[in-house]
């Protein structure tokens, strides 16, 4: 870290997920598939999805009101809110910009931001920059996801896989050499036919035409991703390291990207990390995209698990194709 800077991190957390459950079982009458074979090839039973009139921002105002309370900070007192999401209330305005209405953020700035399931670890990163060089005090960070929205129900090769949620996270200034270490942030969009959403975007239009062939729902060719992000999870959180000199021995949590278990289990042995280090909750919420790693966050500080100058890493990747990790000294008094 440069010197004569602030140190970044969490101040509080907060998560939400609808009242809703599919269970494996409800999507057996729904497409050819098996609980047996969902369970064993991403270790997910059941997901959150979200009412119809539900939009992401509902879901992310109650996650922000509960980080907000957790870290005591005022919505007032918000100079920024970042929303890290692919399934926006709408392309505009900004669900950030709704979400700072409803907070009553009246002096904050709001954007979205685009990095699908990486989405909160670029957004936090972001963050950081601007409490590092205190131009900014509060940054309330979101990652959330009506995934439910964009999933075709009839296509067993995705519908089984995601979910819907918001965690959120406040970022502020910390006691000198807690928070945020060091980061990885990376894109490779030679990739990006692999994970997307085909229609409804200024390269095709939604049509009828399109609607019909639902292409305004994930596209995924799960078996190139999956090679992928075996690779990209261990290997982004080993860079981030690097960057701060410390070795792998020395993290307390992995805090991973919730897509399937044979994944995380793949980065947890190339880290060399026991599951008891390992963060996982994606049997009961499935892949929530950019809410994974913040709800898996919010949910795991609220349990106590983190002790103050714990060593956590919170690591991503998803369509783009992007990737992400963020190291961190845990900052807040449990
Ligand atoms: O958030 C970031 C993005 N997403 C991911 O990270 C996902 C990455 N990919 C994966 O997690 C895995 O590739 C999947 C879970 C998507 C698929 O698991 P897999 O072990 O790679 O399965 P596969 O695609 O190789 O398919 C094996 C078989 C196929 O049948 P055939 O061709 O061998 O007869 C599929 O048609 O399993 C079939 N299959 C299913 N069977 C029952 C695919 N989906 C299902 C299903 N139920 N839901």
């Amino acid at each position: 870290m440069m010197e004569n800077r602030n140190s970044a991190g969490i101040l509080g957390t907060g998560w939400y997920v609808p009242e809703r459950i599919i269970t494996n079982e409800d999507l057996e009458q729904m497409v050819d598939t098996s609980n047996e074979w969902i369970v064993e090839r991403t270790g997910i039973h059941e997901r959150h999805a979200a009412a119809l009139d539900q939009p992401t921002s509902d879901l992310a105002e109650r996650a922000a009101r509960m980080a907000l309370e957790d870290a005591g900070v005022a919505a007032a007192d918000l100079d920024l809110i970042i929303v890290a999401t692919l399934t926006p209330d709408r392309v505009m305005p900004s669900t950030a910009s709704v979400l700072q209405d409803r907070l009553g953020a009246r002096q904050a700035a709001a954007f979205d931001l685009s990095a699908a399931c990486s989405g909160f670890d670029y957004a936090a990163v972001v963050a950081c920059q601007f409490i590092e060089t205190g131009v900014y005090r509060h940054i309330l960070v979101i990652g959330a996801e009506t995934m439910s929205k964009v999933i075709d129900w009839t296509d067993r090769n995705t519908c089984v896989l995601f979910g819907d949620g918001a965690g959120a996270a406040v970022f502020g200034s910390v006691e000198d050499g807690l928070g945020v270490q060091s980061f990885d942030l990376g894109s490779d969009g030679s990739g990006s036919e692999l994970l997307q959403i085909p229609a409804g975007g200024s390269l095709k239009p939604l049509t009828a035409e399109a609607l019909l062939m639902h292409e305004n729902c994930v596209h995924m060719d799960g078996r190139a991703v999956f090679r992928f992000a075996v690779r990209i999870l261990g290997e982004t959180v080993e860079k981030s390291l690097a960057k701060a000199g410390l070795k792998k021995e020395d993290i307390d949590w992995l805090v991973p990207h919730q897509a399937n278990t044979r994944i995380i289990d793949a980065a947890a042995s190339r880290l060399e990390l026991p599951a008891e280090k390992v963060i996982v909750n994606i049997g009961k919420y499935g892949n929530m995209s950019a809410a994974s790693i913040p709800v898996a966050l919010a949910e795991a500080a609220h349990a106590h698990r983190f002790r103050k100058g714990d060593l956590v890493a919170l690591a991503g990747f998803g369509a783009g194709l992007t990737w992400a990790s963020c190291i961190m000294k845990w900052a807040k008094e449990d």
